[in-house]
Parts: structure tokens; C-alpha cells; sequence
């Protein structure tokens, strides 16, 4: 299965694709869980990255092509895979395309998560993450048992530097100007599914969840 999550910044992409990688055992590419790993490992792309995320705004198209085609052409895509994040514009789509022509596994399924605005200034306020494993906690709609604490791994929680009231406005502009025309364009195909994500997490993966055990 190869699958693309669109939504809006807080709409819950990380989340569903961690519950969907830990039952279909697929991997999850997340161009923002690429680039913040780049920025702490001070990488030339990391570097590059950093100087438009920490402002909320896109990473240039031709950096972010770059490092999804290489981790595309991995092994381990070819019996599928979750792409987080990635297309964000027509561009990237465009490109996209190719890339999925020349290895020979067309995009299947594209899940749009539906949510209202008011609801995401919350939730990106409210995330924190996990600096060992990447785990997605909010402080009051999905806490950690021990605040500060992982519950998987014990590792210590922190808040991403772009989860400000003045970087996710910009994030929420780039979202609405440059990846929401995307719907349209995986519309016109017939692969885009909309899901309500304004629900709990578990009533909205339990309907992503019906999708892919039919593909
Ligand atoms: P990225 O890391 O992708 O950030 P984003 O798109 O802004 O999305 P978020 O990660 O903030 O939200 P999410 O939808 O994953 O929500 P989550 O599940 O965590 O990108 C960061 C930056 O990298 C970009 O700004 C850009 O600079 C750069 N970048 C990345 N990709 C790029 C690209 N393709 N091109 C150019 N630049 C790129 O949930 C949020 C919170 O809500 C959590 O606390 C969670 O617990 C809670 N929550 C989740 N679901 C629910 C629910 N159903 N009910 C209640 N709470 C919920
Ligand atoms: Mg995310
Ligand atoms: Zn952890």
C-alpha cells in the first residue's frame, strides 16, 4: 500500500501514522520527522531546512524532492509505504509522480483529514514529542502516564520549536495557499478519501482502518 496523509498542521498525520505503521508494519515517511532529524544533525540540508521551519515556512521544493526520492528508491518502500507530509506542492505532486512512474508503484490511497481551524491552535500547543522515540502526546487529549515521560520508552518530552502561536499562523497560510490545492488534484483521480479528524483519535483511525483493509 502506497499512501499519502493531507491535512492541515495539527490535523493528526503523525498520530494516525504511527497506529497505522504499528499494525501494517509500513514505513512512515514524514518530510518534518526528516528535516528535524537533518537540523539535529546538523546535516548541510538540516541546516538549509531549519532557516524556513522554525518561521513556518515550506522548505524549498528542490531540497525536499531530494530527500524523498532517495528514500523512496529504499528497499524497503517497494511493499509500500506512508508518506507524512510529503506532497505540499503542486510541484512536489508533479514530482511525485514521476518518482512513483520510474519505480513502478503508483500512489493508491490519499486520506484528507478534515478539522476545523478553531481546533488546531490547541493541539500543536498542547503536542509535545518524545526525544528518543518520536512519540506524539498532548497534555490533555493524549498524556503521558508520568508528565514529561514517555510511556513508551521513558525518554524525556519536549515541545518543537515551530509550535508557536506566531510559526503555526505561518504554517496555517502555507497550508491553505500551497497544499490544499492538492485535494483537488488527487480528487480528480478518485483516490482522495476525506475522514472527519475532529473526532477522538481511536473513532478516526478506526475509519482510516476500514479504508485500508479494503485496498
Ligand atoms: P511537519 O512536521 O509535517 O508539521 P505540520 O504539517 O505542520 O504538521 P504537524 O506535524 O504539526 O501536525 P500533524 O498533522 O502531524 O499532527 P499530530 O498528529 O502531531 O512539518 C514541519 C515543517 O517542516 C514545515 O512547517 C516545513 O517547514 C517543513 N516541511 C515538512 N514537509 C515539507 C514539505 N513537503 N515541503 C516543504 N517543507 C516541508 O497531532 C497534533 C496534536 O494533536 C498532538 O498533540 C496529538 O496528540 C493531538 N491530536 C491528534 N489527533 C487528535 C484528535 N483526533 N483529537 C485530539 N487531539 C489529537
Ligand atoms: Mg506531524
Ligand atoms: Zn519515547
Amino acid at each position: 500500500m502506497h499512501i499519502i496523509f493531507l491535512g492541515p498542521p495539527g490535523s493528526g498525520k503523525g498520530t494516525q501514522s504511527d497506529l497505522i505503521v504499528e499494525k501494517y508494519n509500513i514505513p512512515h515517511i514524514s518530510t518534518g520527522d526528516m528535516f528535524r532529524a537533518a537540523v539535529s544533525e546538523g546535516t548541510s540540508a538540516g541546516k538549509e531546512a531549519q532557516k524556513y521551519m522554525k518561521a513556518g515556512h515550506l522548505v524549498p521544493d528542490a531540497v525536499t524532492i531530494a530527500i524523498v526520492k532517495e528514500r523512496l528508491s529504499k528497499d524497503d518502500c517497494k511493499k509500500g509505504c506512508l508518506l507524512d507530509g510529503f506532497p505540499r506542492t503542486i510541484a512536489q505532486a508533479k514530482a511525485l509522480d514521476e518518482i512513483c512512474q520510474e519505480l513502478g508503484h503508483p500512489i493508491q490511497l490519499v486520506i484528507n483529514l478534515v478539522v476545523d481551524e478553531k481546533a488546531l491552535l490547541p493541539r500543536i500547543e498542547g503536542r509535545r514529542l518524545c526525544k528518543v522515540c518520536g512519540a506524539t502526546y498532548h497534555l490533555t487529549n493524549n498524556p503521558p502516564k508520568v508528565a514529561g515521560v514517555c510511556d513508551k520508552c521513558g525518554g524525556e518530552l519536549y515541545q518543537r520549536n515551530d509550535d508557536n502561536a506566531k510559526s503555526v499562523h505561518t504554517r496555517m497560510q502555507a497550508y491553505y495557499s500551497q497544499t490544499s490545492p492538492l485535494i483537488d488534484y488527487y480528487s480528480c483521480r478518485g483516490i482522495c478519501k476525506n475522514i472527519d479528524a475532529l473526532r477522538s483519535i481511536e473513532e478516526v483511525f478506526k475509519d482510516i482502518d476500514k479504508i485500508l483493509r479494503k485496498l
